[in-house]
């Protein structure tokens, strides 16, 4: 089986979560007994991923490498990327392909937090053959996140933060790609958010008949508004 490396997205302003982020990276606020980042560098690093590029911004860089540090404490090694402003998800990214050197990689956003093992997901992803794979839950939510649409049980698009959602299917902050996602990402165009958006990313494999899909299971929120912030404290706390 390849080496997969990993990859963790910490940047962003965290203004959903103002004023909490105002002097810190969202990342680093506790969520159970450790830091928010902690959680996914640990669903990586018990899959087997052992090499973990961590993408953060430039104001909170420094404390985000003294809180992590080289990755002994994980088990891992930590790789660090500065992305310059919050130009969205599939931006930061796009940092990662000299640190995958022509590899695939596992990519969970900082802030997601989720009790199911990965391992299970990439061995499907391996066993599918195709160029990506993301996996989908069910939330209450859905307008907050990318939503995935299907036609005829076949999944046909990923729509990012639709008015009204086309399935009960959120796409998680989990994402494996081949290589050939940094091609995808330089041909990407600034949304209205002024971001470049992973939902067109995914959307392009699935076009191209290229992505694999499962829902996760088990318990899985995002921390970025106050409500999921509070629901991924009580997530862990019950652990
Ligand atoms: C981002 C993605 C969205 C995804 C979500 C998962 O949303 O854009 O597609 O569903 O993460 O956490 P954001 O946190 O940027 O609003």
């Amino acid at each position: 089986m390849r080496a997969i490396r990993g990859v963790v997205l910490a940047g962003g302003s965290g203004s959903r979560l103002h004023p909490l982020t105002k002097t810190t990276n969202k990342h680093l606020l506790p969520v159970g007994d450790v830091p928010m980042v902690y959680h996914p560098v640990r669903r990586l690093v018990e899959a087997g991923i052992v090499d973990v590029l961590v993408v953060t911004g430039v104001h909170h860089v420094g404390a985000v490498v003294q809180q992590l540090g080289s990755g002994e404490e994980f088990g891992c090694r930590f790789t660090y990327r500065v992305q310059d402003r919050a130009g969205g998800i599939a931006e930061a990214l796009g940092l990662a392909e000299d640190f995958a050197s022509g590899g695939p990689v596992a990519v969970v956003l900082g802030d997601n937090v989720f009790d199911a093992p990965l391992r299970p997901y990439l061995d499907a992803w391996a066993l599918s053959g195709k160029r990506s794979m993301i996996l989908l839950k069910r939330v209450p939510d859905l307008e907050r996140f990318g939503v995935a649409r299907f036609e005829e049980g076949v999944l046909a698009e990923v729509v990012e933060k639709p008015p009204s959602p086309p399935s009960p299917f959120a796409v998680t902050g989990i994402y494996f790609y081949e290589a050939d996602v940094y091609a995808i990402v330089k041909g990407l165009q600034p949304s209205p958010r002024g971001e470049l958006e992973i939902s067109e990313v995914n959307t392009a494999y699935i076009r191209a008949g290229e992505m694999h899909w499962a829902e996760l299971t088990g318990e899985w929120t995002d921390a970025g508004t106050l409500e999921s912030y509070r629901r991924a404290n009580r997530l862990v706390g019950h652990r």
